[in-house]
């Protein structure tokens, strides 16, 4: 087959989050299956890559208040897999992907057009006719929309429309105004068929609407989805296209996440020999300035985000500390969460480490060297960090939403430790769990073993989404 696979985070080029990762990763396991694929992503001010080249090709998109243009640059990875990189100084060279510390920018409608419909344009220039246009999240939603209305009559109009929701809460909301700004027909304006959501635009709307295919990252999140309470007012509308919804679990790139290589840490070791593990722990504990110990260490990597249930950590922990445990952090966020960190820190200065920012190496780090992980979500699509610390031998500490009920359970043959209630009480008692689980060796080794057997790799899900896509085209 041949996919166009359309992301506004690639990593390791880009990333906010585990879009990014998805992106980095799935393009390349469905090349390695033999398909030709194709990535098209914006070439932001951040990107520097020798490897990245001109096409000689470049886009030129008009919209009502103006013609846009940039060049088209490309990375090639492999015989099947080609990154596209859109380079257009005035949207994309700036800091930030979404926004800067003022907020969301005020003209991602227009910067998230150009990409949706410059990623069809790219295909034309370059000749590539996909069998499957493969998008991801409320930026590239008006591809879809663009495809069924634009490319009918075209060899494009032939391909099948997959939108892949990572996280509903963000749809791309935008005012009326920009409906005849961008060129968007009237009659889209409609909250039955249309873009129209409570007299505004929504992008991510308008992708599920035309799609011809919907999945989203978790079996568990595609169901929740679905109610009012998760369903974040497009429940309704997804209950109408459940039969075209899917949940498949995210993969995991298995390169960049393995204890056994991990050029980010000071030591490696594998499921059989735990004592790399050690020194990694010994070393998260000095770079956060914290003395070594044997009380348990609970770690968070975390968007500071509504999502992430900080708040709820944050309220639990002081009685934690009190018992002895310690806990990091690396985190970038809102500043409330980090106002609460940075508090927690001044109170308990020989417990808690906090790093505010984003550090890939010291994200590796947290994995590796902390005991229990922690994920006290409100709600989760997927998540990743579960799956890296299962394979880390670091102990998961979730509450059981969206992928995390479905990749981490605890009991006899468990791999974590899970809550429910989104409740201070119900997490106080998790954390107890995990103390007595640290407490007892075997068990905690058993769990350990049975985490890091498990297989996340990209293959299976990869594989699922080939389905996906074959049954799509035997329509
Ligand atoms: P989400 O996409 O909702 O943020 P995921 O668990 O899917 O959640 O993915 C988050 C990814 O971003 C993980 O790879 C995690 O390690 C990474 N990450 C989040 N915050 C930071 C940070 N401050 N520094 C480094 N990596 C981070
Ligand atoms: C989103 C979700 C997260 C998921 C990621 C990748 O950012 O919040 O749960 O793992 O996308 O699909």
């Amino acid at each position: 087959m041949k996919i166009l696979y359309v992301a506004s985070e690639v990593t390791p080029f880009s990333k906010t989050g585990g879009l990014g990762d998805v992106a980095g990763a799935l393009p390349a396991a469905l090349a390695a299956l033999g398909h030709d694929v194709k990535v098209v992503s914006p070439l932001y001010g951040s990107i520097r890559d020798e490897r990245i080249v001109p096409t000689g090709q470049s886009l030129e998109l008009r919209f009502p208040f103006g013609t846009e243009r940039g060049p088209l640059q490309s990375l090639r990875v492999s015989p099947t897999l080609e990154l596209l990189f859109l380079e257009h100084a005035g949207y994309y060279d700036r800091e930030g992907l979404y926004g800067d510390r003022s907020g969301e920018f005020g003209d991602n409608h227009r910067r998230y057009a150009y990409l949706s419909l410059g990623a069809l344009q790219a295909c034309q220039r370059l000749d590539f006719t996909p069998d499957i246009l493969h998008v991801n999240d409320w930026q590239t939603g008006l591809l879809p929309v663009a495809h069924k209305r634009g490319f009918l009559g075209t060899a494009l109009g032939r391909a099948k429309s997959v939108l892949t929701i990572h996280n509903l809460a963000y749809q791309g909301h935008f005012g009326k105004q920009i409906m005849p700004e961008l060129g968007l027909p009237w009659d889209l304006f409609n909250a039955d068929q249309g873009l129209e959501f409570y007299d505004g635009v929504n992008f991510l709307k308008g992708a599920i609407q035309f799609s011809d295919a919907l999945t989203t990252v978790s079996p568990t999140y595609a169901r929740e989805i679905q109610s009012p309470e998760a369903g974040a007012n497009l429940d309704g509308l997804l209950r109408r296209r459940q039969d075209a919804l899917s949940g498949i679990l995210n993969g995991i790139d298995v390169e960049e996440w393995n204890p056994e290589t991990d050029g980010f840490l000071p030591a490696r070791y594998g499921p059989e020999d735990l004592a790399g593990k050690a020194a990694c722990r010994a070393e998260l504990l000095r770079r956060f300035g914290l003395a070594p110990t044997d009380a348990p260490v609970f770690g968070i990597v975390s968007r500071l985000a509504w999502q992430k249930g900080v708040d709820l950590l944050l309220e639990v922990l002081p009685g934690a500390l009190e018992q002895g445990i310690r806990f990091v952090a690396v985190g970038s966020g809102e500043g409330r969460y980090v106002d609460g960190l940075q508090a927690l820190q001044a109170r308990y200065p020989g417990q808690v480490g906090i790093f505010i920012g984003f550090d890939a190496g010291l994200s590796h780090l947290v994995e590796a060297g902390s005991d229990f992980f922690v994920m006290p979500s409100r709600y989760e699509p997927c998540g990743l960090n579960q799956m890296y610390s299962l394979r880390y031998g670091t102990i998961p500490l979730v509450r059981a939403t969206g992928g995390l009920a479905d990749t981490v359970s605890e009991g006899a043959e468990g791999n974590g430790v899970v809550f429910h209630d989104f409740q201070p009480d119900a997490l106080r008692a998790a954390i107890d769990r995990a103390r007595a689980l640290y407490a007892d060796a075997g068990r905690l080794r058993a769990f350990q073993r049975r985490g890091m057997a498990q297989d996340f790799s990209w293959d299976a899900s990869a594989r699922r989404y080939e389905r996906l896509f074959t049954s799509l085209l035997s329509e």
